[in-house]
């Protein structure tokens, strides 16, 4: 289990989340809903140790790791896929999924099955540079890179920005699948609703870098949440 508590994430002396506290449960996609430069990006950055926060703790079982850097994290079993992706565009399909595996780990051979069964077009170009690939088959990309880890926590900044309906789709359903396949704790930010209601388990909604709202699954309600993010 992922816990935040009283985080406060600032650049400079520009403090640009407030005191977030939030549980990301095994088997549970947590959502982070806002607007654009409602502090989504720095929340995920400060969770994973891109950027350090000025205060709070970030604790995966039991262990607080808001100190450690983001290597050292990703070896605790937090894994990132950063917004816009961020693949190798130099390396092969194929280098860019071996870069995210433990090299200590006994079952790399295992694992890139996995990954390539979970994403078959991924096997079809494993030989193609990765800055070859659509921006929907680099998300998939960033995504299996992100699971040869073998993470305990997923984190996935705005992995639908950008991506066609029909893709957005099968981000959804292997986002459901895996969570429940591989015990994992999704933690996702999003500002499509209709991808979110799909997965989420628990929703927040994020202004200005607070908190202003949560839902459960089953009790989402649209219409609040659309107000939020309408401009
Ligand atoms: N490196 C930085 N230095 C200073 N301010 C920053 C930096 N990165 C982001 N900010 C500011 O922090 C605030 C939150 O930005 P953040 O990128 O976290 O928003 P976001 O919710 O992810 O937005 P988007 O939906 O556009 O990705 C914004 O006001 C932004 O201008
Ligand atoms: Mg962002």
């Amino acid at each position: 289990m992922l816990s935040i508590k009283n985080l406060h994430v600032a650049y400079g002396q520009s403090e640009v989340v407030h005191d977030i506290s939030f549980e990301a449960q095994p088997r549970q996609v947590t959502a982070i809903m806002g607007k654009n430069g409602m502090g989504k990006s720095t929340l995920m950055k400060s969770i994973i140790g891109v950027i350090q926060p000025k205060s709070g703790s970030v604790t995966i079982d039991g262990t607080e790791v808001q100190d450690w850097d983001s290597c050292k994290r990703v070896g605790a079993g937090i894994a990132y896929v950063p917004q816009g992706r961020q693949i190798f565009s130099k390396l092969t399909v194929e280098e860019n999924i071996l870069s995210g595996l433990n090299p200590r780990s006994p079952n790399k051979a295992d694992l890139m099955r996995d990954a390539y069964s979970m994403f078959n077009v991924l096997y079809d170009m494993r030989k193609r540079k990765g800055g070859n690939l659509s921006g929907g088959q680099q998300q998939q990309l960033a995504i299996a890179r992100a699971l040869v880890s073998e993470p305990k926590v997923l984190i996935l900044d705005e992995p639908t920005e950008g991506i066609q309906p029909s893709i957005i789709k099968d981000i959804a359903r292997l986002l459901n699948q895996i969570k429940l396949a591989k015990n994992l704790s999704i933690i996702v930010t999003e500002q499509v609703l209709s991808f979110t209601i799909d997965i989420a388990d628990h929703m927040y909604v994020i202004e200005s870098g607070r908190f202003i709202h949560s839902d459960d699954k089953g009790s989402i309600n649209e219409e609040k949440i659309k107000g939020y993010l309408s401009v």
